[in-house]
This record gives structure tokens, C-alpha cells and sequence, in this order.
């Protein structure tokens, strides 16, 4: 296995031993302007089991992070502090405070104990800024003695200025919502059940409010909108395991509205945030600067994410994203939003070291177009490829009409992660297999090639379709962002130590179909 800390990924979360799932409780605080992320964690293992702990990191920038250990412990060594969310109680409903706590550090922390009988809803609080926490004396504040009953997501309503709980009652298939009024009794109010996929359970449900941008122009964010004529819709997220159409782990969304009680779909579609293989439990940060819908996901997937060859720590955070919903291209006459994702990075905490701009290239299938990027490649990549398609000059159906974008290793250039699309199906394609590692080649749960429907992002003055995609490799994790965000595929991939991408190749497998508008290659390293 890879155990080189020369193979931890430069950005994304992961800690420094051990296991880690789900992220919990994450939350900004306005007094420190620190990113808080809390995490499913076994410390002493590579594996999932009891006792499970929270783990905690923070994060100035949500691109470098600073481990701080355990933060929140179960109740024995047979019990799991299982995940759960963190609410700030300015106006200390709760009671947990005084004036010694600023109104923005009035952490609660409400989550599930899981113990052989049952599990239950607990909560506890910390009094120095979220680094150490008390345990509320007359836990649980929510038991209705069920085994199945978990992963409490709190959010501040409002309208109705209640706190409001989700929770799953898992293989009911159910999201409990629970309303209350100090964070200590909850009451229950509603069922939002069996949709989406089902899968074998429902798990890690939340409620959020998102904002709903009208115009299509990528360049609009909800920084550059006036913030008093933004629209929001409510979205609930849900993750399934196993049971997701590829295999696994998935994580889902419904768009509706919620009046502090119920929640509505708009209607019974399913869709994901992300369709990779990839991103699981996602959740959202309560108290974000500016009401922005910051989430985060566990990048892996529990088929597999105990046996992937990494040590001496599992796994991976996926980037934090901000969320948004828009009316879905190519149709913005259509009053359907979709979820749109934008990784968050700040590049001024990194350096480019090499970069590569390209306008304009046909491709043919006389010889592939290589950019090496190799010099100081540590793995860590971001990319843009744009392209158009015309269709009207295939001439042979024989063969796949395909565009392929390999990203080589600096190693050996025989093991590669191929990206591409293909016409007929309509897919943009992803083979993680080329790998010389057992795990990669023998795992049956570790499947290696994925295909992803795509609509173009927008017709060109000619007809033709054109088709984005943005692209984040850190070490052995790629996040693609298509068309602006509308759809997204996160894919960990695993390759012979310290072979890192950096050799980029663009080849097509019929003339003059593909041409690449814009293509900026970034090789970045903090
Ligand atoms: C989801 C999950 C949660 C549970 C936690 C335990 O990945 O199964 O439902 O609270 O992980 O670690």
C-alpha cells in the first residue's frame, strides 16, 4: 500500500492517522473567521467501529487545514459518537451559557450516541470556542428506542424562530423533522419519506435554504448579487448506502419548500450532487459569512473506502463547495433549477508553478497533443477544457467517436486516469483502472469506469453543441465541475507510490469532430 506522506493530498482534509467517515458539526465562527469541520474518526484504526470519536480541524481558507485530535467522545468504548450537526445559540436558548461566551461561540453540538440498544440524540456544548466539550447532564434530549434512528442535521427557522432538527429513521426510509425551542426538548412534526432512491438505508439528512440565482451567466455569484433581491428555495439533502445506481454510497437532493414543519418536494425527481463515486454524507456550515451555502462530503464510499491502499490514514474530504440553484442550461427558458456546485479554493495560498493556455485546436487522429507538466509535480493539478462537437463529420459509425484527455503519471506514464467524451452516448467517461495496484485491479467494489450524461453548456453561432468541464487532481482525488457546475463527479483513484499526473495527452479517434476552445492547465503546489 501507498503509505507515503508524499501522497496525502495538498488541500483536501484528511487526518493525520486513522479513520475518518462523515463530516459533523461544521460551522464558521465569526469571532475567529475560522472554518470548523468535525469528522466520524477512529484514531486507532483503519477501519470503521466502536468506539468512533469526532474528530476536529479547522481551516482559515477551507484549503489548508490544522488537526486538533478528538473533540467529542461517546458515552463508553462500546458506543459511537456517531455524526450529528453544530448549531450557534447567540441568544443561548439553551441555557448552556453566560456572558463569558460571545454570542458567536455559543457552540451546541447535537448528535446521535449509538449503543447496542438504541440510538439517541444527545447534545453538548463548548465553552472555548469548540476545541473541548461539555456533555449535557440530562442526555438524550430525543430517544424514541429505536436502533435506526439518526444523524440529527439543526438549523436556526426564522420564520417560525424555532430550531429545526432532520434526522433519518433509517430503514424506514423516513427524514423525521423535530422542532424546538431551546435544542434540549424536541417535538416532533412531520415525515418526509420514501423518496428518491431508497437503497438499504437512508442516512445524513439536512435542510437548507439555498439561494436561487436567475440569470445563467456563470459570472454571477451570490457575492456579486445584491443580497436583498436574492430568491431561495428550500433543498433537502439525503444520502443512501449501499444502493446508489454505481454502486454504494450516493448522495441525493429534493428541491421544495418547508414552512417550518413540513417539507414539499417540488416534485418526485431524484437527483444527486454528485455523481461520481466518491462524495457521501454531505453537509452544510451553519453560520457561513454571508448566508452563502457552503457544504463539504466524505470523498469515498463505504464499498470500499476501508481497503483503499493509503496509509497511515482513511480517507478524504471532498473541497468545500458553494451551492446555489439556477435555472438549468442549456434550457434557461425552463423554470427547473438545478443545484449548481463551485469548488471553493483560495489561490493565494498556492503557487503556480506551471500553466498552460491553449485557444482553439482541432484534433485529428494523426497524433495525440501532450503538455508535460512535469518539473516540480506534486500532484496537484486544477484544468479547464472546453470543446464543441460536430457531429456532421463523423464519417465512419465503426468506431466510437471519442475524445480522450489522459492525465499520465510523472513516474510511468503507463498508469493513467482517462477522462473523455464520447458522442454517441452522449457521456463524458472516466477509467480509474489503468493502475498497477491490486486494489485497483482486483477489488470487484472498486469499479473503475464511469459514465456521465452530459447536455452542452451552450450552442454555438454554428449549432454546435459546446461542453466545459473544470477539474481539481489532488494526489489521488479528481473533482470535475461540468458546464459551471450544474453536474459534478468526484472519483478517487489510486496509483503506484508517488506517481503523480502530470502529463496531460489530448487525442481524438476521428477528424475534425473535436475542437478544443479553450484548454488551461494549472500545476499548483502550496
Ligand atoms: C454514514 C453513517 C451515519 C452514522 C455514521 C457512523 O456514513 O453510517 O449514518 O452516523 O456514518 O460513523
Amino acid at each position: 500500500s501507498v503509505g507515503h506522506e508524499t501522497n496525502r493530498p495538498l488541500i483536501h482534509y484528511t487526518p493525520r492517522v486513522g479513520w475518518m467517515n462523515d463530516p459533523n458539526g461544521l460551522f464558521f465562527d465569526e469571532e475567529t473567521s475560522l472554518w470548523h469541520v468535525y469528522y466520524q474518526y477512529k484514531p486507532d484504526a483503519l477501519v470503521a467501529g466502536l468506539p468512533i470519536f469526532w474528530g476536529h480541524a479547522t481551516s482559515k481558507d477551507l484549503t489548508s487545514w490544522v488537526d486538533h485530535g478528538v473533540a467529542i467522545e461517546p458515552a463508553d468504548d462500546v458506543s459511537g459518537a456517531f455524526s450529528g450537526s453544530i448549531v450557534i445559540d447567540r441568544n443561548n436558548t439553551s441555557g448552556f451559557f453566560d456572558n463569558s461566551t460571545l454570542p458567536g461561540q455559543r457552540i451546541v453540538a447535537l448528535y446521535t450516541e449509538d449503543s447496542s440498544s438504541k440510538q439517541s440524540q444527545f447534545a453538548a456544548y463548548s465553552l472555548d470556542g469548540g476545541y473541548t466539550f461539555n456533555y449535557y447532564a440530562q442526555n438524550p434530549v430525543l430517544d424514541i428506542n429505536s436502533t435506526q434512528f439518526r444523524d440529527p442535521k439543526v438549523i436556526w427557522h426564522d420564520e417560525t424562530q424555532r430550531w429545526v432538527m432532520t434526522l433519518a429513521l433509517s430503514q424506514e426510509y423516513k427524514i423525521q423533522i423535530y422542532t424546538s425551542k431551546n435544542l434540549k426538548t424536541w417535538n416532533f412534526q412531520s415525515n418526509f419519506s420514501h423518496y428518491g432512491f431508497l437503497g438499504y438505508q437512508y442516512e445524513c439528512p439536512g435542510l437548507s435554504k439555498v439561494p436561487v440565482l436567475q440569470s445563467v451567466d456563470p459570472n454571477t455569484t451570490l457575492a456579486s448579487n445584491n443580497s436583498s433581491s436574492v430568491d431561495f428555495k428550500w433543498v433537502m439533502f439525503l444520502s443512501i448506502n449501499p444502493g446508489a445506481p454505481t454502486g454504494g454510497s450516493v448522495n441525493q437532493y429534493f428541491i421544495g419548500d418547508f414552512d417550518g414543519k413540513t417539507f414539499t418536494a417540488d416534485d418526485s425527481a431524484s437527483r444527486f450532487v454528485d455523481n461520481g463515486k466518491d462524495f457521501y454524507a454531505m453537509q452544510t456550515f451553519s453560520d457561513t459569512p454571508t448566508n452563502e451555502v457552503v457544504g463539504l462530503a466524505w470523498a469515498s464510499n463505504w464499498d470500499y473506502g476501508a481497503y483503499v491502499p493509503i496509509t497511515p490514514w482513511k480517507t478524504s474530504m471532498t473541497l468545500a463547495r458553494n451551492l446555489t440553484l439556477r435555472p438549468y442550461k442549456p434550457n434557461p427558458e425552463s423554470s427547473q433549477l438545478t443545484l449548481y456546485s463551485e469548488p471553493i479554493i483560495d489561490h493565494s495560498i498556492l503557487n503556480t508553478t506551471q500553466s498552460i493556455k491553449k485557444a482553439s485546436l482541432n484534433l485529428t487522429t494523426e497524433e495525440s497533443v501532450f503538455y508535460h507538466l512535469t518539473k516540480t509535480a506534486k500532484g496537484l493539478l486544477e484544468f479547464t477544457l472546453e470543446w464543441k462537437v460536430n457531429a456532421t463529420a463523423i464519417t465512419s459509425k465503426k468506431s466510437p467517436a471519442a475524445m480522450t484527455f489522459n492525465l499520465r503519471g510523472i513516474e510511468d506514464e503507463e498508469e493513467f486516469l482517462k477522462l473523455g467524451y464520447e458522442v454517441n452516448s452522449g457521456a463524458f467517461f472516466l477509467d480509474r483502472g489503468i493502475s498497477d495496484l491490486d486494489f485497483v485491479r482486483f477489488n470487484p467494489l472498486f469499479t473503475t469506469r464511469l459514465v456521465h450524461f452530459l447536455e452542452p453548456y451552450r450552442i454555438d453561432q454554428d449549432g454546435l453543441p459546446v461542453y466545459k468541464v473544470h477539474g481539481i487532481v489532488d494526489k489521488d482525488i479528481v473533482e470535475l465541475f461540468f458546464n459551471d457546475g450544474s453536474s459534478t463527479s468526484t472519483n478517487t483513484f489510486y496509483m503506484s507510490e508517488e506517481n503523480f499526473l502530470g502529463t496531460v495527452e489530448l487525442s481524438s479517434s476521428v477528424d475534425d469532430v473535436f475542437n478544443v476552445l479553450n484548454l488551461e492547465i494549472k500545476q499548483l503546489n502550496t
